[in-house]
C-alpha cells in the first residue's frame, strides 16, 4: 500500500505525509531530502551546483543514511536542492532508492513533486496538496519566527514563487498532479483540519478500491 502526496514548497505536505504515516503505521519518506543531500555535499566539496556531471555522480553514490541532518534544512538548501533535482541523471539516480522504499511493508508514504506521476505511478493513493502562495509565504514566516530565526515575509514570498515557477516548468519530471490524484486545498485549514480532511481522501479512495 502507497500513499502518494505531491505538491509545491511549504504546502504543508511534508507535515501531513508524517502524520498520515503515523496513523497507518507505514514508513515515511520526504524525498526532497534526498536531492537536499546531493545539494549538500556539493557545496560541502565547493562542487558549483551548475556541475551536471558532479551532481549526478553524486546522487549515485549518496548514502542516504543520514537524510536526518538538519543542515538539510532551511530555504537556502531547498533552493540549492530544486537546482539540482532539475538534471535528468541526479533523478535517475535517486529513482530505485525511492520505489525500493515504496515495497515497504505494511505501506508507505512518500512525499514529494513527482511521487505520483513518475516515481509510484501505481500508488492507490495520491494526493495533490496545495495552498496560495501567499498563505505558505505566512506559515513559513511563523514557522522561522518561532524558532528564532530572522525572516522577512516578503523575501519568503518571492523564494516560495521562485521556486514553483522551477518546478512546475522544468522539462523533466515537472511538479503537477497525476491524472488520478485528490488535491486537497490547505489555504483555508489548519494543520489538524488539513490532516482530518487528507485522512478522510484516504480512507474514501481506500474503500472505493
Ligand atoms: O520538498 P522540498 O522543499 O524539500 O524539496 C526541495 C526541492 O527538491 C524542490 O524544490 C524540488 C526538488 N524535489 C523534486 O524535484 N522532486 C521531489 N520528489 C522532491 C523534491
Amino acid at each position: 500500500m502507497i500513499i502518494a502526496i505531491d505538491g509545491p514548497a511549504a504546502s504543508g505536505k511534508g507535515t501531513l505525509g508524517k502524520r498520515l504515516a503515523e496513523h497507518f503505521g507505514f514508513a515515511h519518506l520526504d524525498t526532497g531530502l534526498l536531492y537536499r543531500a546531493v545539494a549538500r555535499v556539493l557545496l560541502d566539496r565547493n562542487v558549483p551546483l551548475e556541475d551536471r556531471e558532479a551532481a549526478a555522480e553524486v546522487a549515485r553514490t549518496l548514502d542516504v543514511s543520514h537524510l536526518d541532518d538538519s543542515r538539510l534544512r532551511g530555504a537556502a538548501m531547498g533552493e540549492a536542492a530544486s537546482m539540482v533535482s532539475a538534471y535528468q541523471p541526479v533523478r535517475d539516480a535517486l529513482l530505485a532508492f525511492q520505489r525500493q522504499f515504496g515495497t515497504r511493508a505494511p505501506g508507505a508514504v512518500l512525499d514529494g513533486r513527482d511521487i505520483g506521476t513518475v516515481v509510484c505511478p501505481d500508488a492507490e493513493v495520491k494526493l495533490f496538496i496545495t495552498a496560495a502562495p501567499e498563505e505558505r509565504a505566512r506559515r513559513r514566516h511563523l514557522e522561522l519566527q518561532s524558532r528564532g530565526e530572522q525572516a522577512e515575509y516578503e523575501a519568503i514570498l518571492a523564494d516560495i514563487r521562485r521556486r514553483d515557477e522551477r518546478d512546475m516548468n522544468r522539462s523533466t519530471a515537472p511538479l503537477k498532479p497525476a491524472e488520478d490524484a485528490l488535491t486537497l486545498d490547505t489555504t483555508h485549514l489548519d494543520a489538524d483540519a488539513a490532516f482530518r480532511a487528507a485522512l478522510d481522501l484516504v480512507e474514501r479512495k481506500r474503500s472505493s478500491t
